[in-house]
């Protein structure tokens, strides 16, 4: 038998129910904020990434050379996409507010919470600078998840590139995109790797400067004091009150600066507080991106939330959804009556239920349970009463049998 590829998900009935219910909720957040929904290809160039998200990514890509011999690949984010989508409509009204909700592929090592194939919610502003744009986003972000029962269950932290950027440079390190790859893999690798890595870039007396850095972490002001950089201070500080106004809270914290390349200033990531999990979501601003597409400079910050992490920590939370198939009627036929049971299911379907008919001629006792097996509300049992109008309708959970009109079903 051929298996299914590590990394990728068989998903049925009664998972699916959960999932819907879960995608609904985070599309209808996005929706109550303004954002309008788009899509865009699951396959680009492999250039795409090379030019817009850094190495790191491109690493991790499912490319192939088509029957053309084009470097082709599966998208492994959706961002470079956005933003040529972006670039080409020279007729959009700013601030432009999308979301999206594709399925993309990383070439990773699959575990807990990591996949080759996933789901990624997008949500991003174009065309504004400030940094009310980015709170609407990272407020979206935390809405979005109190939504889904995880209030005060995940920490936002954020930090801004621009401080790190400047606090590099005056070490001296000029490869500051190496540095941030790296310093976004200090949790994951651990602090002798981290060392090794970021001492062939810069000295050991820097490195144990950094380290003590990425444990400044807490209220903005608070650590911003230490740092003295009264410019983004002020913007930052206005990110917590706008923030506040929102009803969120989020943390400061040096050691967030994401592993993508294209990021220009405040970056943000959830994790659950216990850090079981890696990053829930992930984002950022970006402002030098939709320019690359040959259109005007288009400020930009957003962020991606994955369904793999999200799913572990509702299920931790015990706020997954219930996974169950359910119908609301089952129609049971006495035999020699599926042409009148047909148009007494046809007619429920058509006032919006959910209603499933026995397609077998099994007895009514195995529609029965059938129709128990598939957890239906109600059984309308059709046989010769249709001929006055009526059925019987039993409650499936109480038992209770009553002989209706058909319209008062
Ligand atoms: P990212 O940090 O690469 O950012 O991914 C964002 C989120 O996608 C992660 O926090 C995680 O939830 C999910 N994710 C990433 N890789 C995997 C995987 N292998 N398996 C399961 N989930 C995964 C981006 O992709 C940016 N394009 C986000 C963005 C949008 N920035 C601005 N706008």
């Amino acid at each position: 038998m051929i298996q299914r590829l590590k990394g990728f998900r068989d998903m049925y009935p009664e998972y699916m129910r959960a999932r819907r219910i879960v995608f609904d909720k985070i599309c209808s957040v996005a929706r109550e904020f303004g954002f309008h929904e788009i899509d865009a290809p699951s396959m680009e160039y492999l250039d795409l990434f090379r030019i817009k998200s850094g190495e790191e990514i491109v690493k991790q890509t499912f490319s192939f050379v088509d029957k053309g011999g084009r470097e082709i690949t599966l998208i492994p984010e959706l961002t470079p996409s956005v933003a040529r989508m972006i670039a080409a409509r020279k007729d959009l009204v700013k601030p432009v507010k999308w979301f999206s909700f594709p399925k993309m592929w990383r070439y990773e090592e699959p575990q807990s919470g990591r996949l080759r194939e996933f789901y990624q919610f997008n949500a991003d502003i174009f065309g504004v600078k400030d940094i009310t744009a980015d709170a609407e986003v990272m407020a979206l972000a935390m809405e979005i998840l109190d939504s889904l029962g995880l209030k005060n269950r995940y920490v936002m932290r954020f930090s801004d590139r621009i401080i790190m950027e400047d606090l590099l440079k005056s070490m001296g390190i000029e490869n500051v995109e190496e540095a941030f790859r790296i310093i976004d893999k200090r949790d994951k690798i651990g602090e002798d790797a981290f060392r090794v890595e970021m001492e062939k870039i810069t000295s050991e007396e820097n490195v144990d400067e950094l380290l003590s850095l990425m444990e400044l972490r807490g209220d903005v002001d608070a650590v911003l004091s230490k740092l003295q950089h009264f410019e983004r201070s002020e913007v930052l500080g206005e990110l917590k009150e706008l923030l506040n106004a929102y009803g969120k809270r989020a943390v400061f914290d040096l050691s967030i600066v994401r592993g993508l390349a294209y990021y220009t200033g405040v970056v943000f990531e959830v994790h659950d507080p216990s850090g079981e999990f890696r990053a829930v979501l992930g984002g950022g601003r970006y402002d030098r991106v939709v320019e690359l597409f040959g259109a005007q400079p288009t400020p930009a910050v957003g962020f991606g939330m994955g369904d793999a992490v999200l799913e572990l920590l509702m299920r931790r939370e015990g706020v997954w959804p219930e996974e169950k198939i359910e119908v609301d009627y089952f129609v049971v036929i006495i035999p020699g009556f599926r042409r009148r049971a047909i148009e007494v299911a046809m007619r429920l379907r058509r006032k919006g239920y959910v209603v499933d008919i026995e397609l077998g001629n099994r007895s009514v006792g195995k529609q029965m349970k059938y129709a128990n097996r598939i957890n239906a509300k109600f059984a309308v049992i059709v046989g010769e009463e249709i001929e006055r109008g009526e059925v019987t309708l039993k409650n499936m959970e109480t038992g209770e049998q009553k002989v209706v009109k058909i319209e008062d079903i």
